[in-house]
C-alpha cells in the first residue's frame, strides 16, 4: 500500500515509517518538521515539508503520489500548553485535521488511521479502561482529539470514509537497534526525563506526589512500546477496506506501572542512580490510568512484544546511550 504519515517525522511516525518498510509498504511522509526531525527518516522515504493543513499541497501529493491509506500522527500534545492556549490546539489538532480530511474526501482517499488518546477518557470510574467507557475528557488537548473521533464518525456515515482510531496510553521505548527514539523539545515524557537525570543531563528528576491511593504511593501508568504501536496500525489495514467501517481500539500493555517502577528500571538500564525530588501532587493527574486493550488483541491479532517495562526501558536507553543530544 502506499501510505500517507502526516507527521511521519516525529517520535511514533518515524517508528511507524520503520515498520511499513519491514512490512512491504510505500511510506510517504507530510510533516511541517515543528517538531519532527528529517533525520528521523530513512533516505530512501520521501519527505514533504507541508502543513497538514494545506489542502492544496496534501490534495496534490494525496494524488501525485498515488495514496491509498492515510495515517495521521500530526498533533500539539502538550496538555498543560492546551490549557494555557487553547486556540493552538484547536487549530491545528481540529482545524488542519479536517482540512487534510476534506483534502482526502476531495482525492477519493478514503482509509484513515488516526493518533487518539486515553485522554479523552479523563477520569474514568473504572480500571482498566475499556473502549466503552465514556469520553470526558479534562483538558483542551483530549477534547480536541475527542472532536476528531466525533468528525470521523460523521464523515464514514456521509461519505463512506473508513478509520481506525488508537487511543494510545503513554508511548514509550526506541527502535530496537537503537537508532531511532523519542527526541521531544520540550520533553516532558517520564522515561526520558529520567535517563536524563540518571546520566546528569538534567537535575533531579521531580515525581509528583508519593501519597497517592496505589501501592508504593506514586501514580500508576501503563507503558507501551512505540513499535507495538506501530505494528498496530499496519495489522489495522484489512478492516479498513469495508467503506464506511469505524473502528476504535486501545492500545496499552495493561500492565499498571508506577514511577518508582520506572525509575527502578532505568537504574538497572543506565547502572546509574536516578536523582529524584517528590513535589506535590499535579492538578488533573489520576491515580491510575491503564488500558484493557483486548480488543485490539482480538480483532487485530494484535501481539505485544515488550511486555514489561524492564524491556521497554532498555530499548530507549540504547537510544539515548548512542544518540545523547537526540537528533542534534
Ligand atoms: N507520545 C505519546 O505518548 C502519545 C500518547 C497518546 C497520543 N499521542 C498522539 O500521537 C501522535 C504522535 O505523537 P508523538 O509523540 O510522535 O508526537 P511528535 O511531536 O513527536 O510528532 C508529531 C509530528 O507532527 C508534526 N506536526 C505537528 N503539526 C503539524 C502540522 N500542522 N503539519 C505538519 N506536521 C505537523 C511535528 O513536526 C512532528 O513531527 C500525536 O497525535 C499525539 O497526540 C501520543
Amino acid at each position: 500500500m502506499n501510505v500517507l504519515v502526516v507527521g511521519g517525522a516525529g517520535y511514533i511516525g518515524s517508528h511507524c515509517v520503520r515498520q511499513l518498510l519491514a512490512a512491504g509498504h510505500r511510506p510517504v511522509v507530510v510533516d511541517n518538521l515543528v517538531f519532527g526531525h528529517a533525520k528521523a527518516l530513512p533516505t530512501m522515504v520521501r519527505l514533504h515539508r507541508v502543513d497538514l493543513g494545506d489542502e492544496e499541497a496534501v490534495g496534490r501529493i494525496l494524488r501525485d503520489e498515488h495514496i491509498d491509506v492515510v495515517m495521521h500522527f500530526a498533533a500539539f500534545a502538550y496538555v498543560g500548553e492546551s490549557v494555557t492556549d487553547p486556540l493552538k490546539y484547536y487549530f491545528n489538532n481540529v482545524v488542519a485535521t479536517l482540512r487534510l480530511l476534506r483534502a482526502m474526501l476531495a482525492a477519493n482517499v478514503k482509509q484513515f488511521v488516526f493518533s487518539s488518546t486515553c485522554a479523552t477518557y479523563g477520569v474514568p470510574a473504572s480500571m482498566p479502561i475499556t473502549e466503552l467507557l465514556p469520553q470526558a475528557p479534562i483538558n483542551p488537548y483530549g477534547q480536541t482529539k475527542l472532536d476528531v473521533e466525533n468528525a470521523l464518525k460523521a464523515l464514514s456515515r456521509a461519505h463512506g470514509l473508513s478509520f481506525a482510531a488508537f487511543r494510545y496510553f503513554n508511548a514509550a521505548g526506541a527502535a530496537e537497534d537503537g537508532t531511532i527514539g523519542e527526541s521531544h523539545n520540550p520533553e516532558t515524557h517520564l522515561i526520558p526525563l529520567a535517563i536524563d537525570a540518571a546520566v546528569g543531563r538534567r537535575s533531579a528528576l521531580q515525581v509528583f506526589g508519593n501519597d497517592y491511593p496505589t501501592p508504593d504511593g506514586t501514580c500508576l501508568r501503563d507503558y507501551v512500546h512505540v513499535d507495538d504501536l506501530s505494528r498496530a496500525h499496519i495489522a489495522v489495514f484489512d478492516k479498513l477496506s469495508k467503506p464506511g467501517a469505524a473502528h476504535f481500539y486501545n492500545l496499552g500493555t495493561g500492565n499498571p506501572t508506577s514511577v518508582f517502577e520506572v525509575i527502578q528500571a532505568v537504574e538497572k538500564a543506565t547502572g546509574k542512580k536516578v536523582p529524584y525530588s517528590v513535589v506535590a501532587r499535579r492538578a488533573g493527574d489520576p491515580p491510575a490510568l491503564y488500558a484493557d486493550s483486548s480488543k485490539a488483541v482480538r480483532e487485530l491479532d494484535w501481539r505485544i512484544q515488550y511486555k514489561d517495562i524492564d524491556s521497554i526501558v532498555a530499548s530507549a536507553w540504547r537510544w539515548h546511550s548512542r544518540s545523547p543530544n537526540g537528533y542534534g
